[in-house]
């Protein structure tokens, strides 16, 4: 795979204040492009981070035919790179492709870009404690045209943002039971944008309430939470690890994925199946749902510390030496290069 590279003349990397980095606040100076036509993919290249050009026709923009992933790059204490699990990513990117009707990237290249980008970006991922770089490789449709058919020519891109923390604090969820983000037959496993711009609206309510996010429950009788606004969920009630499957209204997360083979390899009790409202707020209310977390790319593994339903706000305590802590510590060594990476997840940029 032949990169042409146009490197930046001025980096925009002494203006970023490391002590405050938020989410994706500071782009990287550089980003990944690719384009898809004759059935094929070419014209790698990687150019300064700049706004780019397309027609007010582009399919995309009139209705969505889009697709996004989300990944991290650590520095190791020897300043190496450490990428976590590129290849799910990759496999995701694709699932969702084909959902989308969109052409698949071969796993290699989705890699292959993403090691090209970072070795000219090397310098913007983070030492700070807890920090990385956020990888963001998109696909859109690039046609211009008003009907509606899947286009012919698409674009592969990928950005880098800086990351601390998605969340600063533990956070307040509302169990929605009116609005519906996904129902069986439908694109919610898929990580496309329709999926985040539907969600807005409740989301923007919720935060009115004083909520970060969302639960989201089955869209047909809204009895079953599914996942979070950016995240799968997780409970511990009666002392066991619980979270929902996934099926195709649900984002199979990689954050979740590791979380669940973590949880093997530790000897955590984990069960994979279906929670109830009902279930959550009878166990909340007699004291056996003791903690509550979700987990994603940007948020890795969030504490909740309230669950409101039904005009109720109900407080989960704070535990010592939680599970969501315990998990949390060993995914970080793996990502940081701290333990032994023993699933294979993390690939050195060479
Ligand atoms: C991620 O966790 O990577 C996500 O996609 C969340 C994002 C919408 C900020």
């Amino acid at each position: 795979m032949k990169v042409n590279i146009l490197t930046t003349k001025k980096s925009k990397l002494s203006a970023v204040d490391l002590s405050n980095l938020g989410f994706c606040k500071y782009y990287s100076d550089h980003m990944f492009i690719a384009n898809y036509e004759g059935g094929e993919w070419k014209d790698f290249r990687i150019t300064p981070f700049e706004d780019m050009k397309l027609s007010p026709a582009c399919t995309t923009l009139h209705y969505g035919q889009t697709i996004f992933e989300g990944l991290k790059a650590y520095k190791n204490a020897d300043n190496e790179i450490l990428i976590f699990r590129a290849q799910k990513n990759a496999q995701r990117f694709n699932k969702s492709a084909d959902r989308m009707c969109m052409p698949s990237l071969p796993e290699d290249i989705f890699i292959n870009s993403i090691n090209e980008l970072l070795k000219v970006d090397i310098d913007w991922v983070p030492k700070e404690k807890d920090s990385s770089l956020y990888i963001r490789p998109f696909m859109f449709a690039q046609d211009p045209y008003i009907g509606i058919k899947p286009a012919e020519k698409y674009i592969f891109m990928i950005i880098c943002g800086m990351a601390g923390g998605y969340y600063s604090e533990p956070v307040n969820v509302k169990i929605e039971t009116k609005y519906t983000r996904a129902v069986s037959g439908g694109v919610g496993y898929a990580k496309t944008a329709a999926n985040y711009a539907a969600a807005l609206y409740p989301a923007v309510i919720s935060q009115g309430e004083g909520y970060h996010q969302l639960i989201w429950t089955d869209g047909i009788k809204h009895e079953y939470v599914e996942e979070s606004g950016t995240m799968n969920l997780f409970f511990v009630i009666d002392g066991k690890l619980l979270t929902p499957p996934l099926g195709d209204t649900v984002l199979d997360g990689v954050t979740r994925d590791s979380v669940i083979s973590l949880c093997e390899s530790l000897g955590i009790n984990l069960e994979i199946r279906k929670i109830s409202v009902k279930e959550i707020i009878s166990s909340i209310e007699d004291g056996s749902l003791t903690e509550a977390f979700g987990t994603g790319t940007a948020a890795t593994i969030a504490p909740i510390k309230m669950i409101g339903y039904k005009l109720k706000k109900y407080k989960i305590p704070e535990v010592p030496n939680s599970l969501a802590l315990k998990i949390l510590d060993k995914l970080n060594d793996i990502k940081y290069g701290l333990g032994e990476d023993i699933f294979n997840w993390v690939h050195k940029l060479m």
